[in-house]
């Protein structure tokens, strides 16, 4: 298994210190240097350690008081330090959007993998065959959502002499003019037969995305996620489950909707099977200051706790050319522009080092290496000045950092997290 710890740093990782050059990611992380004097350059992105740590505690949490399984959407972070930070807080496993993500899993020691997609590549088929076969503890579920994505699926596992069946679930969209899934119940009912009809597939359960409900609120996330429900416990009572299914699995959840699926997934009547009752948030690890600061469910169950947004950019403003303007040095290739703009929070005074609020000081645009910064009449900004971002989407915050420094309260860098996208 790959040791980060042991990776060179160099010129591959942006903002990493210069005169670390050549130093192992290990030795650098014991030098313990501090994120604002320690050589970082500009921009960089900082993981808050405290943070990040409440926030796998809270999910841990929540997930055992409401009777779910976890397994975090790894595509989030594509960090292996992080899906084992997730697996040590009692995650069955990790979930994977496409076979990429899966080997990069496997090559870091994931046992258990739920690919929440269906896959129709051979090649991927293959390899996926050749990884079950050579490895009895590996467990690999994953979608499917078509006749035709079984057919294709069952030839390639054939042809590659598959000698453990892949466990599938069907795949229920979330409605008319929703995402990947199967549309009605007879759909689902469809895909389930042409699965029973092959020796290389094994129908283990239902699953889906309710953050695909078109114009999802919730009843109408409610409403979905209680047709799936409904769907498990409908293929259960037509013994669509083989003798040799010991649990049956009904997954759906992502980092909005939480709330709605331990609230119907507890509602779920008795099977003649144990149920994995699997939630696959992934941004919750980081969460925001953007998306999922205003979609985030403890929003509507604050008695329940609270996440923290643990990712702040920091930039280095390198032009002021207006009373009104000023540039920063972070771009569309530092910072999550697919959802909202940065949030200007602080400012890092480069004459002192203290650090206050940004106060009149507004992103109004991204180019690819420049953050353009509207100032009001008033607000403290110079050049030289660091400012200190808040960003939307934990996804497209991650992938475009490889080796991101985590760092505590007061600056100290404990860890650096390498990202694999
Ligand atoms: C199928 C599926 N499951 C789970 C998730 C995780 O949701 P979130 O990113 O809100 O945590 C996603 C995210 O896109 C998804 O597509």
């Amino acid at each position: 298994m790959p040791d980060l710890a042991s990776e060179r740093v160099d010129h591959r990782f942006k903002a990493l210190p210069p005169d670390a050059e050549g130093l192992t990611v290990g030795e650098l992380a014991a030098q313990r240097r501090n994120l604002f004097t320690g050589g970082f350059t500009t921009p960089v992105l900082a993981l808050s350690a405290e943070s990040v740590a409440h926030n796998l505690r809270l999910l841990e949490e929540y997930a055992e008081r409401h009777g779910l399984a976890f397994a975090p959407h790894g595509k989030t972070s594509m960090a292996p330090q992080l899906f084992d930070r997730q697996i040590a807080h009692g995650a069955w496993g990790i979930t994977a959007a496409v076979p990429h993500q899966v080997r990069v899993y496997r090559a870091h020691g994931v046992a258990r993998i739920f690919l929440a997609n269906e896959v129709v590549d051979p090649v991927a088929l293959r390899w996926i065959a050749a990884e079950l076969d050579a490895d009895p503890g590996f467990r690999l579920v994953c979608y499917v959502d078509s006749v035709r994505g079984a057919e294709l699926m069952d030839q390639a596992l054939t042809e590659a002499g598959a000698r453990r069946a892949l466990d599938v679930v069907v795949e229920l969209g979330a409605g008319d003019g929703a995402r990947t899934g199967a549309r009605t119940e007879a759909d689902c009912a469809a895909v389930a037969d042409a699965v029973a009809a092959t020796r290389t597939l094994r129908l283990v359960g239902v699953a889906g995305y309710e953050g695909e409900v078109p114009d999802g609120d919730p009843e109408r996330v409610r409403a979905w996620l209680r047709r799936l429900t409904a769907l498990a416990a409908g293929f259960d009572k037509a013994g669509r489950f083989g003798a040799d299914v010991e649990e049956i699995v009904v997954s759906a959840g992502g980092s909005a909707w939480f709330d709605a699926v331990a609230e119907v997934f507890a509602d779920l009547p008795g099977l003649s099977r144990p149920v994995l009752k699997l939630l696959r948030s992934g941004a919750y690890v980081s969460h925001d200051d953007g998306q999922y600061r205003e979609k985030t469910p403890f929003n509507r169950i604050p008695e329940e706790g609270a996440l923290q947004p643990a990712f702040r950019l920091w930039s280095q403003v390198v032009s002021r050319p207006t009373g009104a303007q000023a540039f920063t040095n972070a771009g569309k290739r530092d910072a999550a522009h697919d959802l909202h703009l940065p949030e200007a929070q602080v400012v890092r005074d480069a004459r002192t080092g203290a650090i206050r609020p940004a106060d009149g000081i507004t992103v109004t645009g991204l180019s690819d290496q420049h953050a353009w910064v509207r100032t009001e009449e008033g607000a403290e900004l110079e050049v030289g000045d660091w400012v200190g971002m808040g960003l939307s989407h934990p996804c497209t915050s991650f992938d475009k950092w490889q080796l991101i420094p985590l760092v505590e309260a007061d600056g100290t860098v404990v860890d650096y997290i390498r990202t694999f996208f």
